[in-house]
């Protein structure tokens, strides 16, 4: 009884989790907010702390010059400077450059823990660390990765749109600024997470689409030596189609016509965009879906991107995976990523009306306009294989979605994934596909992962808002979390705190499993060799045709832009 009683007054004393409180940065102090989790059990939140200064136009960020007193970092900072989703306006600032950090805390406050920075995606056009914000919490919010998987998770803000990706293609305005603005984010983290609680040796990066061509990028980069230990990639990596701008001048030329800057005079022209007002010149980088309806595919939108700079990016992606070969690396897609740009494409997918072998072949020749008309026949063979005399509509639609599937995602993953696995020695690679089935009410039954429905099970939305899962969704965020988390602490999703269903093997050079993502994962989970057949197709065949010239290719001053608007 006397024990009991003894213990019971220990518990009460220590029901609370341990508290970090006031933080020294290099900048100056922060000071969080506790989130208490469970028994014993909270995560420090920290918002809205600079990694660098209010960035100038089109500069490299620079240091924070630091600041007195206690910074209370409880509010998300403004996004950068962007379109909305809707393009009829813009929102955020230029002063932007701001991270959010989150801690778990048991009894004891936490040392040496892994770090898991995260970049996020909107196709270099969009989006932010706190973004989407689902019954109150962003999407990206840390703390339930952080609390079931033992980690510190940092989200990190970076430039997007005109203000982070135009570029010139030389030295008058080179380009990538958001991709340095990561590299700063990445860098202040390893200056300064020992103060949080973390290993600065242990530090792993990952992002979803834009966000994960991103990681790559990072991983590619000659300044990342050493910064990072393991990285994850998310439905995108450099070598996507839509990951790089290899014409960065005609799409400012367009900018600048847009903005009233075109001038024959290139160096007046540049001058003048630099003179202009920010907000104009993001409106000049939206999108305009309407453009391609019926004559182009929604890749060809995704313009602003970033560039071969010779500094940061020294070279075509494909030829600086010497430089990723130290990196432990985890990288996947869902199965259905490149529906929702199918749909757009080939709108009759997701309708009633049968899609056509004409609408077939004209996707093939909208994403294929660089080979020409070879590329389309061969593409279209291969593609139609396995259709028979009589194809159910069902299975015509279904190769339109996976056309855009593959093109889009699953053939640059896997070509990274080998050349990752085929450069390193020692570092491991791991391959998944996610193919849970879509949350999205109304989409045709052959429907599977749509692009971006990873993240809510990685970022534990099934259990911190329950009401709106089910049990099999909370299973799934439990994998997730344990295979993503135990990567970054040990470089195995298998080894780790957290139990998995399953080992997952490593891709090798000459060996290719992968793993199979949903709520049921057992030991048919692992795979082989992911769709081989058309990656293949895409790597070999395809490739050797020979480019066709066009004239949209050549620097036309802008024209195709104006043809475009016309
Ligand atoms: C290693 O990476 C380089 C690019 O840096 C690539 O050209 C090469 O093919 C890769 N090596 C192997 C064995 O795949
Ligand atoms: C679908 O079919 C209807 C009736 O035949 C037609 O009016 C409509 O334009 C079609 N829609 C598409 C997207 O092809
Ligand atoms: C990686 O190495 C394997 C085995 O040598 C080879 O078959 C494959 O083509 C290589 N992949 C790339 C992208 O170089
Ligand atoms: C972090 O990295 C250090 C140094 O490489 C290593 O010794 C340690 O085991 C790692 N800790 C964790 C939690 O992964």
């Amino acid at each position: 009884m006397m024990l009991l009683v003894v213990l019971f007054g220990v518990w009460l004393n220590s029901a609370s989790a341990a508290k970090l409180g006031v933080v020294q940065t290099e900048g100056g102090q922060v000071e969080g907010k506790s989130h208490k989790m469970g028994l014993f059990r909270s995560v420090d939140v920290f918002k809205g702390i600079p990694f660098a200064d209010v960035p100038g136009m089109w500069e490299k960020p620079k240091p924070h010059p630091g600041w007195s007193g206690i910074l209370k970092a409880t509010k998300y900072r403004e996004r950068c400077l962007q379109v909305t989703l809707l393009q009829t306006t813009t929102q955020g600032s230029e002063d932007c450059l701001y991270l959010n950090i989150f801690v778990p805390q048991g009894r004891k406050l936490s040392t040496s823990l892994p770090v898991m920075v995260y970049l996020f995606g909107g196709a270099f056009l969009l989006g932010a660390s706190n973004d989407v914000a689902i019954l109150g919490d962003s999407l990206y919010d840390g703390k339930e990765m952080a609390d079931r998987g033992g980690v510190i998770v940092v989200t990190v803000n970076y430039r997007v749109g005109t203000m982070g990706f135009l570029s010139s293609g030389d030295a008058r305005l080179p380009g990538n600024y958001g991709l340095w603005d990561q590299h700063a984010a990445i860098s202040w983290v390893r200056r300064n997470i020992e103060a949080f609680g973390g290993h600065p040796d242990n530090i792993t990066i990952f992002g979803q689409s834009a966000g994960a061509a991103s990681v790559s990028f990072q991983m590619l980069s000659p300044y990342s030596k050493g910064l990072f230990r393991r990285a994850i990639t998310q439905c995108g990596v450099a070598l996507s189609p839509w990951a790089l701008q290899t014409n960065p001048m005609a799409l400012t030329k367009k900018i600048a016509r847009k903005v009233g800057c075109w001038r024959s005079n290139e160096d007046e022209m540049l001058l003048c965009l630099k003179m202009s007002d920010p907000v104009g010149l993001t409106m000049a980088g939206k999108i305009d879906v309407m453009l391609i309806l019926g004559k182009g595919v929604v890749m060809d939108l995704l313009e602003l991107a970033p560039v071969i700079d010779g500094d940061f990016i020294p070279d075509e992606p494909s030829q600086l995976f010497h430089n990723a070969a130290q990196f432990d690396y985890l990288a996947g897609i869902n199965s259905m990523d490149g529906h929702f740009f199918a749909g757009v494409d080939v709108p009759s997918i997701n309708i009633k009306n049968a899609t056509s072998v004409e609408q077939v072949r004209g996707l093939l020749a909208g994403l294929t306009k660089e080979k020409g008309a070879a590329a389309i026949s061969s593409a279209y063979s291969i593609y139609s294989s396995n259709w028979g005399s009589a194809p159910d509509p069902a299975v015509v639609k279904k190769t339109v979605a996976d056309i855009e599937t593959d093109f889009l995602f699953l053939v640059p993953t896997q070509i990274a994934l080998q050349l990752h696995a085929n450069n390193t020695s020692g570092a491991r690679t791991y391959s998944y596909l996610f193919n849970m089935k879509t949350r999205i009410p109304g989409f045709p039954r052959w429907v599977e992962a749509e692009h971006a429905e990873d993240l809510q099970y990685l970022f534990g939305k099934p259990f911190s808002t329950p009401l709106v899962y089910f049990p099999r969704h909370r299973t799934l965020s439990e994998y997730m979390i344990a295979y993503w988390t135990n990567f970054a602490r040990t470089g195995d999703p298998s080894k780790g705190n957290s139990k998995v269903p399953v080992p997952w093997p490593a891709f090798t050079k000459n060996h290719q499993p992968y793993l199979n993502i949903n709520n049921k994962i057992t030991k048919s989970s692992i795979s082989y060799n992911l769709r081989s057949y058309y990656v293949n197709y895409w790597t070999t065949t395809y490739s050797s045709l020979p480019s066709v010239r066009r004239e949209e290719d050549e620097d036309d001053g802008g024209m195709k832009g104006e043809e475009k608007e016309n």
